[in-house]
């Protein structure tokens, strides 16, 4: 039963109990551990990473009904063209199949697809299942689903900058009138609001070049569980902590 529900982060009782939740507006994650996982039962990190595709659709199914507004999700980064040939053919793969047979499910569930990242710089195909998947989504309103794609957070916020040098160079604006939010405008999705919960899975502690300005004020949370075992629990863990969070963004708590 919906307690409330707007932009912000809601509380609701879950249905599988009578608790009160925090439900984060929005949630980021990374897709983390699937090579491991593959190598702890003998198989190719591709097999890892389909299981991790298909985690996807868990997770899309799980946030649309607990009510999460924008759910990004980090697929492949700016750094990770560098691994085998072989691996990074499987992704691609993988990336277009998921959408050729998660599509239905999307549409059925209102998820909008939206991508951050350097997408001109993919091959033709992949652009072309971009700016599908977005054109074919842009009536859905339940929830944003964010595949960060060829991201990198240094490289949004220097390619930020690079519109922001041009516009100081052709007069657009005065160099004294960049601020904080002349730079978030020019970020990849800037109508997205910055994400209230960031989750790792596979033990790792660090943000890997994630959303570096957007997660300034997000709450973190890291779990052991590698993403193709990540479970509907894992999730409710973490929203669970997400609720007992106190967020002062800097500033003191007023009694
Ligand atoms: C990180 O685990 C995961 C990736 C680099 C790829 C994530 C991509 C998918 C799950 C599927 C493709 C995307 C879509 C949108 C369908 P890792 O390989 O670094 O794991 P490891 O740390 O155990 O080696």
């Amino acid at each position: 039963m919906w307690l409330f529900r707007s932009r912000r982060s809601t509380r609701r009782t879950t249905e599988d109990s009578s608790e009160d939740v925090k439900i984060p507006s929005h949630l980021a994650v990374f897709m983390d551990g699937n090579g491991r996982w593959a190598a702890k039962r003998g198989l190719p990190r591709s097999a890892g990473h389909r299981v991790g595709a298909e985690k996807l659709e868990d997770l899309c199914s799980w946030c649309g009904e607990l009510g999460v507004q924008y759910l990004t999700v980090y697929a492949v980064s700016t750094e990770n063209w560098s691994r085998p040939e072989e691996e990074v053919h499987a992704l691609m793969e993988l990336f277009v199949e998921f959408f050729e047979r998660f599509d239905p499910a999307l549409e059925r569930e209102g998820i909008r697809v939206r991508f951050a990242g350097d997408i001109a710089a993919l091959p033709e195909r992949i652009r072309t299942v971009v700016r599908r998947a977005e054109t074919n989504s842009l009536h859905r309103s339940r929830m944003q689903l964010i595949i960060a794609m060829n991201y990198g957070g240094r490289r949004e916020i220097a390619q930020a900058v690079r519109d922001i040098a041009r516009q100081v160079a052709d007069g657009t604006i005065l160099p004294d009138e960049v601020d904080e939010s002349t730079v978030a405008s020019h970020l990849y999705l800037p109508d997205v609001p910055d994400p209230d919960l960031v989750i790792r899975p596979s033990g790792e502690l660090r943000l890997s070049n994630f959303l570096l300005w957007e997660s300034a004020y997000s709450e973190l949370w890291f779990d052991h569980v590698l993403w193709p075992d990540f479970s509907r629990e894992d999730l409710m863990r973490a929203f669970r902590s997400f609720s007992s969070r106190k967020r002062r963004f800097g500033k003191v708590e007023t009694p």
